[in-house]
Protein backbone atom coordinates (compact mmCIF):
# COMPACT_ATOMS: atom_id res chain seq x y z
CA UNK A 1 0.00 0.00 0.00
CA UNK A 2 0.99 3.51 -0.90
CA UNK A 3 0.64 6.19 2.15
CA UNK A 4 1.16 9.82 0.95
CA UNK A 5 1.44 12.73 3.66
CA UNK A 6 1.28 16.04 2.45
CA UNK A 7 1.29 19.61 3.92
CA UNK A 8 4.38 18.33 6.51
CA UNK A 9 5.82 21.85 8.19
CA UNK A 10 8.78 20.76 8.80
CA UNK A 11 10.49 17.31 7.87
CA UNK A 12 13.05 16.72 10.30
CA UNK A 13 16.44 14.75 10.06
CA UNK A 14 15.95 14.36 6.48
CA UNK A 15 19.20 12.90 5.11
CA UNK A 16 20.89 10.07 2.73
CA UNK A 17 23.91 9.79 4.22
CA UNK A 18 24.44 7.23 6.76
CA UNK A 19 27.14 7.30 8.78
CA UNK A 20 26.44 8.31 12.92
CA UNK A 21 27.43 12.05 13.62
CA UNK A 22 30.48 13.15 15.91
CA UNK A 23 31.88 16.26 16.87
CA UNK A 24 30.42 19.56 15.42
CA UNK A 25 28.36 17.27 12.16
CA UNK A 26 26.08 16.17 15.67
CA UNK A 27 24.66 19.53 15.68
CA UNK A 28 23.24 19.64 11.73
CA UNK A 29 19.78 18.50 10.93
CA UNK A 30 18.60 18.83 7.75
CA UNK A 31 14.82 19.56 7.76
CA UNK A 32 12.48 20.07 4.51
CA UNK A 33 9.83 22.94 5.42
CA UNK A 34 6.20 22.67 3.86
CA UNK A 35 6.92 18.54 2.97
CA UNK A 36 5.34 15.62 1.72
CA UNK A 37 6.41 12.52 2.47
CA UNK A 38 5.80 9.14 0.10
CA UNK A 39 5.53 5.55 1.93
CA UNK A 40 5.15 1.99 0.25
CA UNK A 41 4.27 -0.45 2.84
CA UNK A 42 6.99 -0.66 5.15
CA UNK A 43 9.65 2.07 3.08
CA UNK A 44 10.39 5.60 3.16
CA UNK A 45 10.11 5.81 -1.04
CA UNK A 46 10.48 9.33 -1.73
CA UNK A 47 9.90 12.69 0.22
CA UNK A 48 10.14 16.11 -0.58
CA UNK A 49 8.80 20.36 -1.25
CA UNK A 50 5.14 20.05 -1.29
CA UNK A 51 5.51 22.32 -4.37
CA UNK A 52 6.84 19.22 -6.51
CA UNK A 53 4.83 17.27 -5.54
CA UNK A 54 3.10 16.66 -8.51
CA UNK A 55 6.10 16.42 -10.75
CA UNK A 56 7.75 13.54 -8.81
CA UNK A 57 4.30 11.52 -7.50
CA UNK A 58 4.53 8.84 -10.26
CA UNK A 59 2.98 5.57 -7.84
CA UNK A 60 -0.82 6.49 -7.49
CA UNK A 61 -1.13 6.70 -3.37
CA UNK A 62 -4.28 4.57 -2.06
CA UNK A 63 -4.07 6.43 0.93
CA UNK A 64 -3.09 10.20 1.56
CA UNK A 65 -2.42 11.87 4.52
CA UNK A 66 -3.28 15.78 5.50
CA UNK A 67 -0.94 16.58 7.99
CA UNK A 68 -2.38 20.26 8.04
CA UNK A 69 0.86 22.11 9.54
CA UNK A 70 2.06 19.15 11.84
CA UNK A 71 5.54 17.86 11.90
CA UNK A 72 7.08 14.80 11.32
CA UNK A 73 10.70 13.52 13.09
CA UNK A 74 12.21 10.36 12.42
CA UNK A 75 10.93 7.65 15.33
CA UNK A 76 13.62 7.45 18.76
CA UNK A 77 16.12 4.70 18.55
CA UNK A 78 15.91 3.56 22.04
CA UNK A 79 19.73 1.87 22.09
CA UNK A 80 19.84 1.07 26.08
CA UNK A 81 17.48 -0.59 27.61
CA UNK A 82 16.23 -3.76 30.55
CA UNK A 83 12.83 -3.62 28.95
CA UNK A 84 11.47 -7.63 30.62
CA UNK A 85 11.29 -7.40 34.48
CA UNK A 86 8.95 -9.20 36.86
CA UNK A 87 7.98 -5.83 38.66
CA UNK A 88 9.14 -2.35 39.99
CA UNK A 89 11.10 -1.38 42.85
CA UNK A 90 9.12 2.05 44.37
CA UNK A 91 10.20 0.58 47.63
CA UNK A 92 13.85 1.20 47.29
CA UNK A 93 13.15 4.63 45.76
CA UNK A 94 11.66 5.98 48.95
CA UNK A 95 14.64 3.94 50.52
CA UNK A 96 16.65 6.37 48.27
CA UNK A 97 14.15 9.40 49.79
CA UNK A 98 15.39 8.41 52.80
CA UNK A 99 18.80 8.78 52.42
CA UNK A 100 20.51 5.47 51.37
CA UNK A 101 22.49 5.39 47.97
CA UNK A 102 21.97 2.69 45.13
CA UNK A 103 25.01 1.06 46.09
CA UNK A 104 23.59 0.69 49.87
CA UNK A 105 20.45 -0.48 48.77
CA UNK A 106 22.69 -3.22 46.30
CA UNK A 107 24.49 -4.00 48.96
CA UNK A 108 21.48 -5.27 51.49
CA UNK A 109 20.09 -7.52 48.85
CA UNK A 110 17.82 -4.22 46.76
CA UNK A 111 18.76 -3.69 43.52
CA UNK A 112 19.66 -5.66 40.68
CA UNK A 113 19.60 -8.93 42.87
CA UNK A 114 16.26 -8.02 44.27
CA UNK A 115 15.01 -8.19 40.10
CA UNK A 116 16.84 -10.87 39.53
CA UNK A 117 14.55 -13.15 42.45
CA UNK A 118 11.47 -11.96 41.34
CA UNK A 119 12.04 -12.49 37.43
CA UNK A 120 12.98 -16.11 38.35
CA UNK A 121 9.30 -16.62 40.03
CA UNK A 122 7.98 -15.50 37.21
CA UNK A 123 6.94 -16.90 34.26
CA UNK A 124 7.71 -16.71 30.77
CA UNK A 125 4.21 -15.89 29.81
CA UNK A 126 3.55 -13.57 32.41
CA UNK A 127 7.26 -11.95 31.65
CA UNK A 128 6.21 -11.57 27.91
CA UNK A 129 2.79 -9.79 28.66
CA UNK A 130 4.47 -7.11 30.95
CA UNK A 131 7.13 -6.73 28.78
CA UNK A 132 4.84 -6.35 25.73
CA UNK A 133 2.51 -3.62 27.93
CA UNK A 134 5.74 -1.83 28.21
CA UNK A 135 7.20 -1.89 24.85
CA UNK A 136 3.97 -0.68 23.66
CA UNK A 137 4.05 2.37 25.90
CA UNK A 138 7.43 3.00 24.17
CA UNK A 139 6.16 2.49 20.79
CA UNK A 140 3.41 5.58 21.53
CA UNK A 141 6.31 7.73 22.53
CA UNK A 142 7.80 7.39 19.54
CA UNK A 143 10.02 4.73 20.15
CA UNK A 144 10.66 2.66 16.34
CA UNK A 145 13.82 0.79 17.61
CA UNK A 146 14.91 -0.33 20.45
CA UNK A 147 18.06 -2.58 22.17
CA UNK A 148 16.48 -4.87 25.44
CA UNK A 149 19.26 -6.58 27.67
CA UNK A 150 18.87 -9.92 29.95
CA UNK A 151 20.73 -9.62 33.41
CA UNK A 152 17.22 -10.17 35.76
CA UNK A 153 17.97 -13.86 35.92
CA UNK A 154 21.36 -14.91 37.00
CA UNK A 155 20.67 -18.60 36.29
CA UNK A 156 21.04 -20.28 33.07
CA UNK A 157 16.72 -20.73 33.42
CA UNK A 158 16.30 -17.18 33.71
CA UNK A 159 18.87 -15.45 31.57
CA UNK A 160 17.36 -17.77 28.83
CA UNK A 161 13.81 -16.80 29.84
CA UNK A 162 14.49 -13.26 29.59
CA UNK A 163 15.87 -13.72 26.23
CA UNK A 164 13.17 -15.46 24.65
CA UNK A 165 10.91 -13.06 25.57
CA UNK A 166 13.24 -10.21 23.75
CA UNK A 167 13.57 -12.49 20.91
CA UNK A 168 9.40 -13.51 21.16
CA UNK A 169 8.75 -9.15 21.48
CA UNK A 170 10.75 -9.04 18.27
CA UNK A 171 8.82 -11.89 16.39
CA UNK A 172 5.02 -10.53 17.44
CA UNK A 173 6.23 -6.51 16.92
CA UNK A 174 8.33 -6.84 13.77
CA UNK A 175 10.13 -4.06 15.40
CA UNK A 176 13.70 -3.76 14.66
CA UNK A 177 14.84 -5.07 18.47
CA UNK A 178 18.16 -5.97 19.71
CA UNK A 179 19.40 -8.24 22.14
CA UNK A 180 21.94 -8.49 24.70
CA UNK A 181 22.92 -10.89 27.13
CA UNK A 182 23.85 -9.02 30.44
CA UNK A 183 24.58 -12.64 32.70
CA UNK A 184 27.39 -10.14 34.03
CA UNK A 185 25.00 -8.04 35.72
CA UNK A 186 25.46 -8.88 39.36
CA UNK A 187 27.03 -11.31 41.17
CA UNK A 188 23.69 -13.73 42.47
CA UNK A 189 23.90 -14.26 46.22
CA UNK A 190 24.61 -18.23 45.57
CA UNK A 191 28.47 -16.80 44.31
CA UNK A 192 28.64 -14.28 46.60
CA UNK A 193 32.55 -15.27 47.81
CA UNK A 194 33.11 -16.90 44.43
CA UNK A 195 32.78 -14.49 41.59
CA UNK A 196 35.27 -16.54 39.52
CA UNK A 197 32.41 -19.51 39.82
CA UNK A 198 29.75 -17.08 38.01
CA UNK A 199 32.04 -15.74 35.65
CA UNK A 200 32.75 -19.58 34.59
CA UNK A 201 28.81 -20.46 34.40
CA UNK A 202 29.04 -17.32 32.59
CA UNK A 203 31.39 -18.69 30.01
CA UNK A 204 30.80 -22.75 30.22
CA UNK A 205 26.71 -23.00 30.68
CA UNK A 206 24.92 -19.86 29.40
CA UNK A 207 26.84 -18.26 26.62
CA UNK A 208 26.87 -21.73 24.91
CA UNK A 209 22.78 -22.14 25.40
CA UNK A 210 22.06 -18.78 24.12
CA UNK A 211 24.20 -18.99 20.66
CA UNK A 212 22.95 -22.22 20.38
CA UNK A 213 18.97 -20.80 20.33
CA UNK A 214 20.99 -17.89 18.45
CA UNK A 215 19.06 -15.58 21.57
CA UNK A 216 21.39 -12.54 21.83
CA UNK A 217 23.17 -10.24 19.11
CA UNK A 218 25.33 -8.13 22.03
CA UNK A 219 27.14 -9.23 25.16
CA UNK A 220 27.31 -6.87 28.11
CA UNK A 221 28.78 -6.63 31.36
CA UNK A 222 28.51 -4.05 34.40
CA UNK A 223 32.26 -3.09 34.63
CA UNK A 224 31.76 -1.53 38.36
CA UNK A 225 33.29 -1.89 41.87
CA UNK A 226 31.88 -4.51 43.68
CA UNK A 227 30.48 -6.03 40.42
CA UNK A 228 32.85 -6.98 37.39
CA UNK A 229 35.99 -5.55 36.84
CA UNK A 230 37.76 -4.15 33.80
CA UNK A 231 39.84 -7.70 33.44
CA UNK A 232 36.42 -9.79 34.09
CA UNK A 233 34.89 -7.20 31.66
CA UNK A 234 37.57 -8.60 29.49
CA UNK A 235 37.25 -12.38 30.02
CA UNK A 236 33.40 -12.20 29.45
CA UNK A 237 33.73 -9.86 26.21
CA UNK A 238 36.52 -12.50 25.20
CA UNK A 239 33.79 -15.55 25.84
CA UNK A 240 30.78 -13.78 24.21
CA UNK A 241 32.91 -12.73 20.79
CA UNK A 242 33.45 -16.31 20.51
CA UNK A 243 30.44 -16.76 19.77
CA UNK A 244 29.78 -13.46 17.27
CA UNK A 245 28.50 -11.73 20.12
CA UNK A 246 29.94 -7.74 19.95
CA UNK A 247 30.84 -5.99 22.95
CA UNK A 248 28.23 -3.28 24.45
CA UNK A 249 29.15 -2.35 28.20
CA UNK A 250 28.03 -0.77 31.02
CA UNK A 251 31.20 1.58 32.44
CA UNK A 252 31.65 4.69 34.49
CA UNK A 253 28.81 4.76 35.98
CA UNK A 254 29.69 4.86 39.42
CA UNK A 255 33.46 4.58 39.19
CA UNK A 256 36.14 4.87 36.57
CA UNK A 257 37.81 1.17 36.87
CA UNK A 258 39.16 0.39 33.35
CA UNK A 259 36.18 -0.26 31.69
CA UNK A 260 36.83 2.10 28.72
CA UNK A 261 39.85 1.16 27.95
CA UNK A 262 38.45 -2.74 27.81
CA UNK A 263 35.58 -1.92 25.63
CA UNK A 264 37.84 0.14 23.48
CA UNK A 265 40.37 -2.93 23.18
CA UNK A 266 37.22 -5.49 22.50
CA UNK A 267 36.13 -3.28 19.58
CA UNK A 268 32.82 -2.56 21.82
CA UNK A 269 29.87 -1.12 19.60
CA UNK A 270 29.15 1.15 22.30
CA UNK A 271 30.17 2.43 25.87
CA UNK A 272 27.43 3.00 27.66
CA UNK A 273 26.67 5.21 31.00
CA UNK A 274 29.77 7.22 31.20
CA UNK A 275 28.48 9.39 34.56
CA UNK A 276 31.90 9.54 35.75
CA UNK A 277 34.94 10.50 33.21
CA UNK A 278 38.41 11.63 33.26
CA UNK A 279 40.10 13.89 31.47
CA UNK A 280 42.06 11.18 29.72
CA UNK A 281 38.84 8.57 29.61
CA UNK A 282 37.30 11.68 27.57
CA UNK A 283 40.11 11.95 25.31
CA UNK A 284 39.86 8.24 24.60
CA UNK A 285 36.14 8.32 23.18
CA UNK A 286 37.10 10.99 21.48
CA UNK A 287 39.08 9.37 19.26
CA UNK A 288 37.30 5.98 19.43
CA UNK A 289 34.88 5.31 16.46
CA UNK A 290 32.19 3.59 18.02
CA UNK A 291 29.49 5.38 20.25
CA UNK A 292 29.33 6.55 23.75
CA UNK A 293 25.92 6.25 25.18
CA UNK A 294 24.45 8.90 27.45
CA UNK A 295 21.67 7.49 29.86
CA UNK A 296 20.73 10.87 31.75
CA UNK A 297 17.65 9.77 33.16
CA UNK A 298 19.66 7.42 35.23
CA UNK A 299 22.46 10.19 36.26
CA UNK A 300 18.48 12.06 37.41
CA UNK A 301 16.76 9.36 39.09
CA UNK A 302 19.47 8.63 40.86
CA UNK A 303 20.55 12.40 41.87
CA UNK A 304 23.95 11.96 40.45
CA UNK A 305 26.11 14.20 38.30
CA UNK A 306 24.93 14.21 34.37
CA UNK A 307 27.10 12.77 32.12
CA UNK A 308 29.78 15.37 30.42
CA UNK A 309 27.73 15.78 27.27
CA UNK A 310 29.78 18.63 26.06
CA UNK A 311 33.08 17.81 27.07
CA UNK A 312 32.42 14.71 24.79
CA UNK A 313 31.01 15.93 21.56
CA UNK A 314 34.05 19.12 22.19
CA UNK A 315 36.64 16.22 22.42
CA UNK A 316 34.95 13.97 18.82
CA UNK A 317 32.85 11.69 20.27
CA UNK A 318 30.10 9.96 19.00
CA UNK A 319 27.60 10.58 21.12
CA UNK A 320 24.06 8.46 21.72
CA UNK A 321 20.84 9.36 23.94
CA UNK A 322 18.79 5.91 25.57
CA UNK A 323 16.54 5.54 28.21
CA UNK A 324 18.28 2.54 29.92
CA UNK A 325 14.50 1.82 31.40
CA UNK A 326 14.55 -0.23 34.34
CA UNK A 327 12.90 -0.91 37.63
CA UNK A 328 16.34 0.67 39.47
CA UNK A 329 17.58 3.65 38.41
CA UNK A 330 15.48 4.75 35.17
CA UNK A 331 11.55 3.48 35.41
CA UNK A 332 10.34 4.87 32.30
CA UNK A 333 11.16 4.71 28.32
CA UNK A 334 9.88 8.23 27.63
CA UNK A 335 13.02 9.22 24.96
CA UNK A 336 11.21 12.80 24.82
CA UNK A 337 12.37 13.36 28.25
CA UNK A 338 16.10 12.06 27.61
CA UNK A 339 16.13 14.35 24.77
CA UNK A 340 14.52 17.38 26.93
CA UNK A 341 16.98 16.73 29.88
CA UNK A 342 20.11 16.61 27.98
CA UNK A 343 19.07 20.24 26.55
CA UNK A 344 18.58 21.21 29.93
CA UNK A 345 21.15 19.21 32.00
CA UNK A 346 23.73 18.57 29.72
CA UNK A 347 23.66 21.71 27.26
CA UNK A 348 23.11 19.71 24.08
CA UNK A 349 21.66 21.58 21.50
CA UNK A 350 18.30 20.13 20.37
CA UNK A 351 19.65 19.29 17.07
CA UNK A 352 22.26 17.14 18.56
CA UNK A 353 20.13 15.42 21.45
CA UNK A 354 17.44 14.54 18.59
CA UNK A 355 20.81 13.40 15.91
CA UNK A 356 21.86 11.36 19.42
CA UNK A 357 18.35 9.72 19.97
CA UNK A 358 17.79 8.67 16.47
CA UNK A 359 21.19 8.54 13.90
CA UNK A 360 23.31 7.87 16.80
CA UNK A 361 21.08 5.66 18.42
CA UNK A 362 20.74 3.30 15.56
CA UNK A 363 24.31 3.12 14.93
CA UNK A 364 24.56 2.07 18.40
CA UNK A 365 21.95 -0.84 17.22
CA UNK A 366 23.82 -1.58 13.85
CA UNK A 367 20.79 -0.51 12.46
CA UNK A 368 21.99 2.82 10.67
CA UNK A 369 20.96 1.95 7.04
CA UNK A 370 17.54 0.92 8.16
CA UNK A 371 16.19 3.32 10.44
CA UNK A 372 17.44 6.57 12.41
CA UNK A 373 16.52 9.23 10.02
CA UNK A 374 13.73 10.19 6.83
CA UNK A 375 16.09 8.41 4.00
CA UNK A 376 14.81 6.87 0.95
CA UNK A 377 15.09 3.03 1.60
CA UNK A 378 14.64 2.95 5.54
CA UNK A 379 11.68 2.13 7.04
CA UNK A 380 8.63 4.38 7.63
CA UNK A 381 9.19 4.64 11.49
CA UNK A 382 8.09 8.25 11.98
CA UNK A 383 6.64 10.51 14.88
CA UNK A 384 3.47 12.53 13.30
CA UNK A 385 3.65 16.26 16.11
CA UNK A 386 1.42 18.13 17.29
CA UNK A 387 1.12 21.09 15.69
CA UNK A 388 4.76 22.68 16.70
CA UNK A 389 6.69 26.02 16.08
CA UNK A 390 10.41 24.63 15.86
CA UNK A 391 12.46 22.00 16.56
CA UNK A 392 13.89 23.66 19.34
CA UNK A 393 10.09 23.51 20.83
CA UNK A 394 10.59 19.60 21.52
CA UNK A 395 12.69 19.71 24.00
CA UNK A 396 11.53 22.60 25.36
CA UNK A 397 8.03 21.73 25.60
CA UNK A 398 9.80 18.74 28.31
CA UNK A 399 6.47 17.83 29.98
CA UNK A 400 4.00 18.22 27.36
CA UNK A 401 2.59 15.03 24.84
CA UNK A 402 3.77 16.72 21.81
CA UNK A 403 2.71 13.50 19.71
CA UNK A 404 0.07 13.37 17.47
CA UNK A 405 0.29 9.49 16.07
CA UNK A 406 3.33 7.09 15.69
CA UNK A 407 3.82 4.99 12.62
CA UNK A 408 6.12 1.89 12.83
CA UNK A 409 6.96 -0.19 9.67
CA UNK A 410 4.40 1.69 7.71
CA UNK A 411 1.44 1.16 10.38
CA UNK A 412 0.33 3.54 12.87
CA UNK A 413 0.54 2.40 16.30
CA UNK A 414 -3.07 2.57 18.30
O1 LIG B 1 21.91 0.50 33.71
N1 LIG B 1 23.71 -0.13 36.45
C1 LIG B 1 23.42 -1.24 36.08
N2 LIG B 1 22.26 -1.63 35.56
C2 LIG B 1 21.09 -0.80 35.43
C3 LIG B 1 20.32 -0.68 36.69
C4 LIG B 1 19.80 -1.98 37.09
C5 LIG B 1 18.89 -1.97 38.27
O2 LIG B 1 19.06 -1.16 39.21
O3 LIG B 1 17.99 -2.79 38.26
C6 LIG B 1 21.46 0.53 34.83
O4 LIG B 1 21.31 1.60 35.43
FE1 LIG C 1 21.59 -0.13 31.89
Amino acid sequence: MTTLITNIKYLFNVTEQSQPLKGKALAQLPSITDAYLLIEDDTIIDYGHMHDIDVKITHKPQNIIDANGRSILPCWCDSHTHLVFAASRENEFIDKINGLSYAEIAARGGGILNSAEKLNNTSEEMLFTLAMERLKIAQLMGTGAIEIKSGYGLTLEGELKMLRVIRRLQKATGMIIKSTFLGAHAIPTEFKDNKEGYIQVIINDMLPAIAKENLADYIDTFCEKGFFSARDTAQICEAGMRYGLKPKLHVNQLNSIGGIETGIAHQAVSLDHLETLNEQEINLLGKWNGISTLLPTAAFFLKMEMQPARALINAGATVALASDFNPGSSPGANMHFVIALSCIQMKMLPEEAINAATINGAAAMEVLNETGSISIGKKANIILTQPIPSLAYIPYSFSHNIINRVMINGNWIS
